[in-house]
């Protein structure tokens, strides 16, 4: 029987990955964003669980805070990345400077080799480009064209964008540079504003990620997100959808973390969705959230969603 976790083309990358993947931005202890320390051996044993499957992609950063570090202490316990398995990264801004020139994007990627302990990476995204404009991102010997750069060169082998946006991750995938697009916090219970990235998306043969199906932890009960949504505090709109949610899902029965999740791994449209943990208990709770029968009457009764976010 299968297990819900049964491997899907990454689209024209042709690599193979599970439906849910493991997002590692709360594992690099950065409580600015998250609101809670991550010691460095939850981090570990975390990243250890993940590699013993049955997920097999691992999604990090360059700006995760230690993040990559922490994941290059476990890929060196065990010789690499493992067989099968799918590591993406990041390339990131200057996270002091601002600088995202094609020079900062090459070191970047340096960084990210040194703290992961490889020599190639399979999958990197252009990270969070809404910090600079389209234009600087386009410029000849900007980001964009380092990436391809970069993966003519054979340091990488496969190249995303991800970010926050809609429309301006829909002005990147129209480029014809990237295979895959990440978008995160807006296809969920309580955000479906990129619907038309998905359909753009399909339409160009771009492969999609959907990140925080929890909305950064709120809609699978993290204590430290209660009142967030997205990593913003939550207006009242939010937070009532928030209620009706849980009530909803009382009724019927099940978490609504398992509920948060299937929106998305349910959606064809979508071919992995990340979500983020930093114990290694979550990952084997990930799998079983995805796997929990949910009722068509449930669903019937968390559609239509009520807000869209902006693009
Ligand atoms: N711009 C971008 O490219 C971008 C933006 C956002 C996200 N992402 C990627 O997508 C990933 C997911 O986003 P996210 O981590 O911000 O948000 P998320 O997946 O919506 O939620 C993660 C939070 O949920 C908590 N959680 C997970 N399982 C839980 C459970 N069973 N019970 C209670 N709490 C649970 C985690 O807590 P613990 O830490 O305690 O496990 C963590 O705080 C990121 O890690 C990153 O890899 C990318």
């Amino acid at each position: 029987m299968s297990d819900g976790l049964d491997l899907r083309v990454l689209g024209s990358t042709g690599l193979e990955v599970t439906p849910l993947c493991v997002g590692a931005s709360p594992l690099g202890n950065t409580p600015g964003a998250y609101r809670y320390e991550v010691s460095l051996e939850d981090a570990l044993a975390t990243v250890r669980r993940t590699l013993d499957g049955p997920i097999n992609f691992l999604d990090t950063g360059n700006n995760y805070g230690d993040s990559e570090r922490r994941i290059g202490l476990v890929l060196r316990e065990r010789g690499g990345v493992p067989g099968g398995f799918v590591l993406a990264t990041k390339v990131d801004r200057d996270m002091t400077t601002g600088d995202f020139s094609g020079d900062r994007v090459r070191r970047s990627v340096e960084e990210s080799l040194e703290r992961l302990g490889l020599d190639r990476l399979g999958l990197v995204h252009f990270h969070d480009p809404e910090n600079i404009s389209f234009e600087e991102g386009v410029a000849p010997g900007g980001p964009l064209e380092t990436l391809q750069a970069l993966k003519e060169e054979g340091v990488i082998a496969h190249l995303g964008v991800a970010g926050g946006p809609i429309d301006l991750l829909r002005r990147y995938i129209r480029t014809g540079a990237f295979s895959v697009v990440l978008t995160h916090n807006r296809y969920s219970l309580i955000d479906q504003s990129a619907e038309p990235l998905f359909e753009e998306a399909g339409e160009l043969g771009v492969a999609v990620l959907n990140a925080a199906p929890f909305g950064g932890g709120v809609l699978a009960g993290a204590p430290h997100t209660q009142g967030y949504y997205g990593y913003e505090e939550a207006g009242p709109e939010i937070l009532a959808r928030i209620e009706a949610l849980h009530a909803a899902c009382a009724r019927h029965d099940v978490p609504l973390a398992a509920a948060a999740v299937q929106f998305s791994t349910r959606d064809p449209r979508i071919v992995s969705t990340i979500v983020g943990v930093s114990k290694p208990e979550r990952v084997d709770r990930l799998v079983e959230l995805a796997q929990t029968p949910i009722p068509p009457d449930l669903w019937d009764e968390l559609n239509p969603p009520t807000r869209e976010g902006s693009a």
